[in-house]
């Protein structure tokens, strides 16, 4: 039987969360953490969650905080030997996501916490590519979020609350070959990248799926809720 799920679009998805923040108005900010596997499409979720938010509010109290932003630089992860297995879940400065998390939700709107990109043309990541300063609420971004090992684990307190972007396997295959090809790989290195490295982080994420609060899915012009 195929599975029935409640359609939903980014404005109600959005709306959700804003109510969430005002339920939860305290001293600090919101953070809704979205997680999922490799090229599900977070960060295009991320940026339309935060849009609806702005433009609803007339303001901008929302802004996205890559985990992507805490990439190792390359130096780093060469020095390291992981510059082939870069992306994996020891490839980032955990400790610094956590740390700019915690900084970012204890502190109160009006204190300004600087938060690192990642740039796709330079494949490195960008220190403060972001500032958050009046935003109430943060929409963190990335594979790992609801890992529950090791030093993964400690991010999930940290959600106030959290979805996952599932999508087929079949459709991060096709999204992830044309984004390496993009990004300067041959075709031939780029499924081997996918087939070696973004798939096997894939089955570690899939495998987080039902810790979170919501799972989505993309469906048509809306997302639906498994
Ligand atoms: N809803 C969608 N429909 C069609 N294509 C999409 C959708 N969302 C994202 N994409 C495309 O899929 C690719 C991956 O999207 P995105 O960068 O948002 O994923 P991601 O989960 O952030 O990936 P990564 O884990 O690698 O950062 C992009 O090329 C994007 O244009
Ligand atoms: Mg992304």
């Amino acid at each position: 039987m195929a599975r029935t799920g409640v359609e939903t679009s980014l404005t109600e998805l959005a709306a959700r969360i804003a109510a969430a923040a005002d339920r939860a108005r305290g001293s600090g900010r919101f953070v809704l953490g979205i997680a999922g596997p490799p090229g599900a499409g977070k960060s295009t979720l991320a940026r339309g969650v935060r849009d609806e938010l702005n433009i609803h509010a007339g303001a901008r109290i929302a802004e996205v905080a890559p985990m992507d932003g805490f990439h190792l630089t390359n130096d780093r992860l060469r020095e390291a030997g992981k510059l082939a297995r870069k992306g994996e879940p020891d490839t980032f400065d955990i400790a610094g996501y956590l740390a700019t998390l915690r900084r970012v939700r204890e502190t109160a709107p009006g204190q300004q916490v600087p938060w690192p990109t990642y740039s796709r043309e330079l494949h490195e990541p960008v220190p403060g590519g972001v500032v958050f300063d009046q935003h109430t609420i943060v929409v963190t971004e990335g594979n790992y979020l609801l890992l529950d090992t090791g030093e993964w684990a400690a991010v999930r307190p940290l959600l106030d609350q959290s979805w996952y972007l599932d999508v087929p396997r079949p459709i991060i295959e096709k999204r992830l070959v044309r984004r390496h090809i993009r990004g300067g790989r041959t075709a031939a290195d780029a499924k081997t990248k996918v087939e070696h490295s973004d798939l096997s982080n894939a089955r570690l994420v899939e495998r987080t799926r039902f810790t979170a609060d919501l799972v989505l899915r993309k469906s048509g012009r809306g997302y639906r809720i498994d």
